[in-house]
């Protein structure tokens, strides 16, 4: 039935090429296309040959989901675990992969269903130590050490797990190709062939993939759309907590994060993030503000912090972000410049998000200039006040959405006053929200005006 014949892939894209090229015509790459041979071919196992079905006709699909005990987890895959979805969980070498998934099946097993780990980078014994440290008890966890795709699926197939966990993308190979683990074709023909024995089978899959040096899953974005859902598990090194990130989801909102830590007895939900963030924010010094952002579905607080100091390279200052949009935070500089009167010209320029977040809401936009203009006047913002707003190129404060769920996050933690887009006021119903102060101001003039 399968026709082979031979193409070029590039390693770094994935491009596809009849002909061998010294570069990649596609991502510029030099010496990245190899030979591989790919099966071609229309068959399909998964699905019985199409054919147009009038819409009203279309069966409705009863989207059930499991309930993972881990409840943050849930909810950043939208409300538990879509049965025959495959759920791809990236992250670096180290992060937490594993751990979590271990979790995961303990949890599953332990509510008596039948969970299949197969572990293709570590012995058993080695995945085994771990479990101890997690607590593993009673239920069918089966556990597998096996490279081969093919072997992996067919003890699926006669095992029937209700979640099936292949721990890593990377370590197997399909023995339909011929080139070696780990490369960009091995690695889409595994998912592809995990894709088809979710769907048919109707089980709860998770692929594990590492991220490279270059902050990306080997065969960069290849494994995204094939896909369900996507979440990166992030961290830094020198910190126990691990941020857990929805990048793509057919099911539920992405953005949606949750908070971890990791002790030695497993990976610990961190149930009020917003505290967490907060938690070490240095009390009574200048350039640092609480911004309330929105993460997926839920409001979260999280400190700015900027540093404008003197350079040592006039004419070209540096503008270091880490954690915000750099356009973004450039454009935010000219528009102070232009409007507040301040020169950066002469100046380097370092923001930063505590704690590894990311954030790319403009709402953010207002507790960045507070941030810059706090540390110009060294004079700090105070430590339960947060601020709200976008802002335009005229210097103008605009408007933003979910403003009352911002406000009672941070009323909640104990902020006394919120400055806010004027525009907002109107919307919000003063009597849901009497133990905190509302500032409403219409441009970064009087903002400034109202913080110092
Ligand atoms: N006894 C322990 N106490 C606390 N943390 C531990 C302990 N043992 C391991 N860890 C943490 O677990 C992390 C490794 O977790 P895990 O093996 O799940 O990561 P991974 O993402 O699967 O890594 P890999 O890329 O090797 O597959 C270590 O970096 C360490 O921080
Ligand atoms: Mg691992
Ligand atoms: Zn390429």
């Amino acid at each position: 039935m399968k026709k082979v014949k031979s193409v070029f892939v590039c390693q770094n894209c994935g491009f596809q090429s009849p002909k061998w090229a010294g570069r990649c015509p596609h991502c510029g790459e030099w010496s990245t296309m190899i030979e591989e041979i790919e099966t071609s071919g229309t068959e399909d196992l998964s699905f019985p040959p199409a054919k147009p079905i009038l819409y009203k006709d279309v069966r409705q699909a009863q989207q059930q989901r499991l309930q993972i005990k881990i409840g943050e987890l849930n909810r950043v895959l939208g409300g538990g675990l879509v049965l025959g979805s495959l759920v791809l969980i990236g992250g670096e070498p180290g992060i937490g992969k594993s751990t979590l998934l271990l979790q995961v099946s303990r949890d599953f097993a332990e509510e008596g269903k039948k969970v299949l780990y197969v572990s293709s980078e570590e012995s058993l014994e080695q995945t085994k130590m771990r479990g101890e440290r997690l607590g593993i008890g009673k239920g069918e966890l089966y556990l597998l050490a096996e490279t081969n795709l093919e072997k992996i699926i067919s003890h699926a197939l006669e095992l029937k797990p209700q979640v099936f966990i292949l721990d890593s993308v990377q370590t197997v190979f399909s023995s339909s190709l011929s080139s070696s683990t780990g490369t960009i074709s091995q690695v889409r023909e595994v998912t592809n062939q995990v894709f088809r024995f979710a769907k048919k089978n109707n089980i709860c899959s998770f692929l594990v993939g590492h991220i490279t040096k270059e902050g990306s899953l080997a065969g960069p974005k290849s494994l995204e759309h094939m896909v369900d859902v996507v979440l990166y598990f992030e961290g830094e090194r020198d910190h126990s907590h691990r941020i857990l990130r929805a990048f793509k989801n057919r099911f539920g909102p992405v953005s949606e994060i949750a908070v971890f830590n990791m002790e030695s007895t497993g990976l610990k939900a961190i149930s009020n993030p917003s505290a967490f963030f907060l938690k070490e924010r240095p009390e009574g010094e200048s350039g640092s503000v609480a911004v309330c952002t929105i993460k997926g579905s839920r409001p979260l607080l999280a400190e700015i912090q900027a540093l404008v100091s003197s350079t040592l390279f006039v004419g070209n200052p540096r503008r270091m972000t880490i954690g915000l949009d750099h356009y973004r935070t450039a454009m935010l500089l000219a528009v102070i410049e232009k409007k507040l009167g301040f020169g950066f010209g002469g100046q380097d320029v370092h923001m930063n998000v505590a704690g590894g977040l990311f954030i790319r809401e403009p709402a953010a936009d207002l507790g960045i200039l507070a941030a810059l203009v706090s540390c110009i006047k060294n004079k700090p913002v105070p430590l339960d006040l947060t601020l709200l707003g976008e802002i335009g190129l005229s210097g103008e404060v605009r408007s933003v959405s979910q403003t009352l769920a911002r406000i009672k996050e941070a009323a909640s933690l104990g902020f006394k006053s919120v400055v806010l887009p004027k525009g907002n006021l109107p919307e919000l119903n003063k009597k849901s929200i009497n133990n905190i102060d509302l500032i409403g101001v219409r441009n970064i003039k009087e903002t400034v005006d109202v913080l110092f």
